[in-house]
């Protein structure tokens, strides 16, 4: 009797320490397929059709898709008259046949706007005609296969302020209001998002977005759901500050995408990286946001999207001008502890 409660005390213990052991995780199958909510990655179109191990991954492990580059501006409104939709027509086809939701990035920013938009010249009237033209076409088109966009991107300075773009420039603060009012006239059941970055660590934009974006449904215009895109950090990132965002997003009524998660391991650009610390500290941060997110009501949970598969394939070494690994696939595509802590946390 003495014994076999002697025997139980030490399976306690050990079953106790055992959680404190980092699980290994095979990447056979799906993270999607362990999760509740969507699982997705940026897609590079280039990758997706010459690379074979990025499209099997792409194909295994995701069951949502957002364009990394090809649904901009640039790409699909190439002159004010033409609107070029080849290569997204292909993504949605392998969207279409692979049962992958596809999320449409972006209708108006700043950035890879077509030169005609950019120096388009014209009054009040002809700016909102373009504008509503633009979104309305596009929205259009992919009106059976795309069923969430985000509408606007990046609208806000770091202090809060509105940003100066074109949109701003000619058709003054208005054009939000106006952009999704466009946007569910074509069709109302279409998901509407507003998506930025650094809302989950500056407090001022946070706020100033929350009140933009009640103020317009006060208003009685539709917006579903805020992308906080996180492109994070292991050095400055405050865990408990992005679990706090997300249920202050949740918590208004607004559908949570975490819309283009890497967690950038050199933002001092250090010119070498111990990985293994590195990487834990990521899996770590990124175990922590999975958590927090889990505890949203299942209406609010959008889905959570990586910008990208692997650390090759990620904007910020190229952007930043430095050795980083921010994603959850390391070069060789082999699955980074971040990976397993994302799986072992959905
Ligand atoms: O299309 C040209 C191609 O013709 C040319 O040969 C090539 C040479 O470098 O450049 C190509 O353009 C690149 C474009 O991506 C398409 O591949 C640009 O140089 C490159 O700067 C551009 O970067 C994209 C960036 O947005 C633009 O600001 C990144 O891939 C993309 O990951 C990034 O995504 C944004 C989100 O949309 C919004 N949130 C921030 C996020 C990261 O910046």
């Amino acid at each position: 009797m003495k014994n076999s409660l002697y025997i139980l005390i030490l399976i306690i213990l050990f079953c106790g320490c055992k959680k404190n052991i980092p699980i290994e995780c095979s990447d056979n199958i799906g993270l999607y397929k362990f999760s509740k909510y969507p699982i997705g990655c940026a897609i590079n179109f280039d990758f997706l059709n010459n690379d074979n191990f990025y499209r099997n991954i792409s194909l295994q492990q995701f069951n949502s898709i957002t364009p990394e580059n090809i649904f901009k501006a640039s790409f699909l409104h190439p002159s004010e008259s033409v609107f070029d939709w080849v290569n997204a027509d292909s993504l949605v086809r392998f969207c279409k046949i692979n049962q992958k939701r596809l999320h449409g990035h972006t209708l108006l920013w700043h950035q890879q706007l077509p030169n005609w938009m950019n120096y388009f010249q014209g009054n009040l009237q002809q700016w909102e005609a373009m504008m509503k033209s633009h979104i309305q076409t596009i929205i259009t088109h992919f009106k059976n296969d795309v069923k969430a966009w985000d509408v606007v991107n990046e609208a806000f300075n770091e202090d809060g302020t509105l940003r100066n773009n074109i949109w701003k420039q000619h058709l003054e603060d208005s054009y939000l209001e106006k952009a999704y009012n466009y946007a569910k006239d074509v069709d109302a059941n279409i998901l509407l998002f507003y998506n930025d970055y650094n809302i989950e660590s500056n407090n001022n934009k946070r706020q100033a977005v929350l009140q933009c974006l009640n103020n317009l449904r006060n208003r009685g215009v539709k917006i579903d759901g805020i992308g906080l895109q996180m492109h994070i950090n292991t050095y400055s990132t405050d865990q408990s500050e992005i679990a706090n965002t997300i249920k202050l997003f949740s918590d208004n009524g607004y559908k949570v995408h975490l819309s283009e998660v890497d967690i950038s391991v050199n933002p001092l650009s250090l010119t070498s990286i111990n990985k293994e610390i590195a990487f834990q500290r990521q899996a770590n941060l990124l175990g922590g946001i999975i958590k927090a997110y889990n505890q949203l009501p299942q209406r609010n949970q959008y889905g959570i999207t990586f910008w990208g598969i692997s650390d090759k394939d990620s904007w910020i070494p190229a952007y930043y001008n430095r050795i980083d690994y921010p994603l959850l696939y390391d070069d060789n595509y082999s699955p980074k502890p971040m990976y397993c802590a994302l799986k072992n946390n959905l």
